[in-house]
Parts: structure tokens; sequence; C-alpha cells
């Protein structure tokens, strides 16, 4: 993460933002992978603030979503100053065991906070960023405690040692995983894309929303598709990673840096074949998967694409007919 600490400028004040932004992006798919990368209700932490046991799972996936809002708080207020929100991340590490995950997690926390902390404006400059910046903070605080807790249960029950589940070579052959491996990477694209037309559009509370409502979708069918993996006896996959002797993954791109469209036409015009792209896949891995829950899941992932298309395609038709709309 790039430092900045004085802030003069509006370009400061963006370039802030910006970096805050890459960390943003990073974080909420690296806690996320973390989260999907270990077993479900079988560890749980007492949460601080709750004040009642949390499996250490689904709050670092909840966590993985309150870095998914301060992404789009930051992309909207740079959108708003006249600035271009990065799409860029920080690097993405996985390790083999639970508990170093977490201990990065908690580091990356401490180091946004601090970012965040000691950026020092002129008194009276951007009151709205340096209010913004504040209140994320503070999440951050939350976060960071957070996984000290976990940290603390994970030790006093001795499972110090215990591990992702880890990547499986045999597995990753079959082509239906890989087929499915393949439907992530698209869906996690599909998710951010329009995510970055919910920045791009978020003075039309009307599209914006719409947009918001299906990238969701999109971050279900992943959330959901991770946990078909690990029954098709792999893990979720951290694209463009490295692996060293350790077993460590690291990836300074995990996830695409560009996606297209840059006005409302053409932003529109993308994501129908990239719905139908999607809508393929899915297709041709049912063919492959026997009757049964894993089916039935996957089927509904299609069902929400195909709703996708129907609303974009209106979305674009409707877009097209009224003269003077930006
Ligand atoms: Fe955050
Ligand atoms: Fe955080
Ligand atoms: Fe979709």
């Amino acid at each position: 993460m790039e430092k900045i600490k004085s802030i003069q400028s509006k370009e400061d004040a963006i370039k802030l933002l910006n970096i805050a932004l890459e960390h943003e992006w990073a974080v909420s798919f690296e806690y996320t992978i973390h989260a999907y990368s270990m077993p479900k209700g079988k560890f749980f932490y007492q949460d601080p603030i709750l004040k009642r046991l949390q499996d250490v799972r689904a709050q670092t996936i909840q966590i993985g979503i309150d870095e998914m809002y301060h992404s789009l708080q930051l992309g909207i207020i740079i959108t708003q100053m006249g600035g271009t929100p990065s799409f860029k991340t920080d690097e993405v590490i996985r390790y083999p065991r639970i508990m170093d995950n977490l201990k990065r997690d908690k580091e990356t926390e401490d180091m946004v906070t601090a970012l965040y902390q000691d950026a020092e404006f002129a008194e009276g400059s951007f009151p709205k960023v340096q209010n913004m910046v504040l209140n994320i903070s503070y999440d951050e605080v939350r976060h960071s405690d957070q996984f000290v807790a976990m940290m603390e249960a994970m030790r006093a029950e001795g499972a110090e040692e215990a591990l992702c589940y880890p990547p499986s070579p045999e597995s990753s052959q079959k082509e239906e995983v890989q087929l499915l491996h393949e439907i992530m990477r698209d869906e996690n694209e599909l998710m951010h894309r329009y995510l970055k037309y919910v920045i791009m559009f978020s003075e039309h509370q009307d599209l914006c929303q719409r947009l918001f409502k299906n990238s969701i979708d999109h971050m279900r069918n992943w959330d959901k598709n991770s946990g078909i993996l690990i029954k098709m006896g792999d893990v979720i996959r951290i694209e463009n990673a490295a692996k060293d002797e350790t077993g460590r993954e690291k990836s300074a791109s995990p996830m695409p840096s560009l996606y297209p469209g840059e006005n409302r036409l053409s932003a529109l015009e993308t994501l129908i074949p990239a719905e139908n792209n999607l809508i393929a896949k899915y297709e041709k891995l049912l063919s492959m998967v026997p009757e049964g829950e894993i089916k039935d899941q996957l089927e509904k992932h299609l069902g929400w694409d195909r709703e996708h298309v129907f609303t974009q395609e209106w979305l674009l038709t409707n877009a097209r007919k009224i003269k003077g709309l930006k």
C-alpha cells in the first residue's frame, strides 16, 4: 500500500481515496477467500461487541462485505470529486494455516486504520472526505478487534495449526471443477463490473439500485459456488497466484483491474453478452452434474442470470429511447 499523509489539494485527497480503494477491493476479496477456505461451523469466538459466540468463517465473510461497502463509498466520492476510481488491487495472500490468514487480516486492518487516521487535512478542507475516512476507520478498528478475538479463541482451543482446505490437483483435473472455477472467475468479474457502473451512475438512483441488486446476486452466487467447490473436493482459487515452498499463495492481480463501458450506453451494452456467456457456462455445467442438491443450487444461479438478461435488455432499450439521457 502506498502512503500519503499530508492532504493539501484535491489531487491529494483523490490520491488518498484511491490508495484506500485499492486496499478495500483487495481485502474484500482476501477475507472472503480466507473464509471460503475454512470449515463452516467449526471454529467459534466470543465477539467483543455482539457479546455472543460467532462462527469465525461467517463473521470473516461479513467483514469482507463491509469492505465492499467501503469500496463503494470511496468509489462514489472519488467520482463526485471528478476523479477516476481505481480498480487495481493490493496483493492478496492465502496461507495454508487458518491462523496465519487471521494474523494477516488483523495486520491489514491496522495498516488501513493508520492510513485513514494519520491523514492530515488543513482545517476545514474536504470536510465530507475527512468525516468519511474517520467513520470508515472505526469500522476497521472494530474488524481488527474481531480478528484478535478470533485468534485468541483459536489459540485457546489449541487450533493454531488448523489448516485451510488444500487445493486438490486431482479434483481440479475434472472437467466440471475446471468449469466451475471459470464460472467463479466470471461471477467475480461481473460482480465488480456491476459495481463499477453503480459508482458511475450513482447520481441516477433508479439505475444504480438495479445494478447494485445484480452485483449482490453475483456475489451470492460466488458464495454458494465456493461451497459447491468444497463438495466437489476442491477449494476457491486465487487467480494469477504463485505458491512458494511454504505453501503461501500470493497474487498481485487477483481480479481484473479494468472493466469495459465508459458511458451509459456502452456500459449497458457490455452486460448482456457477459450475462449470456455466463448462462452458457452454467448450462454446460448443469449437463455434467447429476440430479441433487448441487444441481438445484446451480439451477437457481442460472435462473437469476436469465432474469438479469431480461432486466438488462430493458434497461438498454429504455436508455436508447430517451433523448437527452446522459
Ligand atoms: Fe475497509
Ligand atoms: Fe476492515
Ligand atoms: Fe447475472
